[in-house]
């Protein structure tokens, strides 16, 4: 068996993106921007990481232009010409060591709390007005305001490729927006944005259509999803591999080049009598390259999707990685918590310096180093 270094430092070549590597930095909320906009700092956290063999940057989840698309403080937005100026900044400082950045843009629905800005007392927006299954406490958006978040996520998209960035990243998971649209337990709707699995997927559809037409055949466009919700762990969107391919393909012939399947525990297999994880399923079923996610480098807690009391797995044990790369199961993998302690960690990876990689603290969180 190939070791796990010449696994993940293969080049990635696909239809519309290239790399030099597997690694691909996870999209993280920081809430490091006063004033919603991408700082120096901002630039020089990513470029950090680029200049360190990170192959591909996910930037945090940024909110696209609609008044309830933000849920947390001192996030940077995806619209304004001072905030799309910072972003500009960033693209520049990743280029300029030779690495590739995406945004990954995001409206967090329910999950808006009153009192974020831009507007505090705006509700969250939802599909059908439901936080969670049984709590009727959101906005239940009206077909224009889809219509004006469809219009939202375009705009951003489009806004991406003239920014020079490599391709744009779509959050349909972790039960934000999308992912309500996505979930049967929000999603009551009776009209074509609600109905089984496949009928809401169609307010997803509609963004990577609207995205497909503004930007250029080339330019790649991700999405990420998810079967777990923030809200309930325990969710899946498909209960069986067949009900993931019936999921997957209007999202498939939509327009989407790449999945991001995000999963907490990326050696957990998705569905009974095959070890293949979600990423895996998403390969075999679509044929795109997918990317897997979930405690790559670290032990597992019990904790939340970010269990930020994680730790280094001790033993730097990759080999559950490797037989999985190996076997071409999915193509790339992203990493998290432990690029957020050590920027240099994809670096260390491919010298096999894995005594040197800086074990995994909450404290990381403080500053954008
Ligand atoms: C996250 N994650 C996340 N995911 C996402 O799609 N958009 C986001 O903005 C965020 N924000 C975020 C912030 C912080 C502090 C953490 C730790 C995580 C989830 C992240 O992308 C990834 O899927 C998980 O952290 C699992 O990967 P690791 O950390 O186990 O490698």
């Amino acid at each position: 068996m190939s070791s796990i270094q010449e696994l993940l430092f293969r080049p990635f070549e696909s239809e519309k993106l290239s790399l030099p590597n597997r690694l691909v930095m996870a999209p993280m909320t920081r809430n490091h921007s006063p004033n919603w906009i991408p700082e120096q700092a901002t630039a020089d956290y990513y470029q950090r990481r680029a200049a360190h063999d990170t192959g591909l940057i996910i930037t945090e989840g940024t909110p696209v232009n609609h008044i309830a698309s933000n849920g947390y403080p001192g996030v940077p937005r995806f619209f304004g010409e001072d905030a799309l100026a910072g972003w500009k900044n960033v693209v520049d400082a990743v280029h300029e060591v030779g690495g590739k950045i995406m945004p990954q843009i995001w409206h967090v629905g329910s999950m808006r709390k009153a009192g974020m800005p831009p507007e505090p007392e705006v509700p969250g927006y939802s599909p059908s007005g439901y936080s969670t299954p049984g709590k009727l406490r959101c906005h239940a958006m009206t077909d224009s305001e889809v219509a004006d978040v469809i219009e939202a996520f375009a705009q951003a998209a489009e806004d991406a490729q003239r920014l020079g960035f490599d391709g744009v990243e779509i959050h349909g998971a972790h039960g934000y927006l999308i992912d309500q649209f996505f979930w049967g337990g929000v999603n009551l709707r009776t009209d074509k944005y609600g109905g089984d699995y496949v009928a809401r997927t169609r307010f997803a559809v509609e963004i990577i259509e609207a995205i497909r037409k503004r930007v250029s055949e080339s330019f790649p466009v991700v999405l990420r999803y998810s079967q777990w919700k923030q809200q309930d762990y325990s969710v899946k969107l498909a209960q069986t591999p067949d009900e993931l391919a019936k999921f997957l393909e209007p999202l498939t012939n939509a327009g989407v080049d790449i999945f991001d399947c995000s999963t907490r525990r990326f050696w957990e297999q998705e569905f009974e009598d095959s070890t293949l994880n979600l990423a895996g399923w998403t390969k075999k079923i679509t044929g795109k390259p997918t990317i897997t996610v979930g405690s790559v480098g670290l032990k597992g807690g019990p904790g939340g999707f970010t269990d930020l009391a994680a730790t280094n797995e001790a033993d730097h044990d990759f080999d559950k990685l490797a037989e999985r790369l190996e076997r071409e199961e999915f193509d790339l993998v992203a990493i998290g918590r432990a690029l957020l302690s050590d920027p240099e960690w994809c670096s260390k990876m491919k010298r096999g310096a894995f005594d040197d990689m800086k074990a995994y603290s909450m404290q990381s969180l403080g500053t954008l180093y």
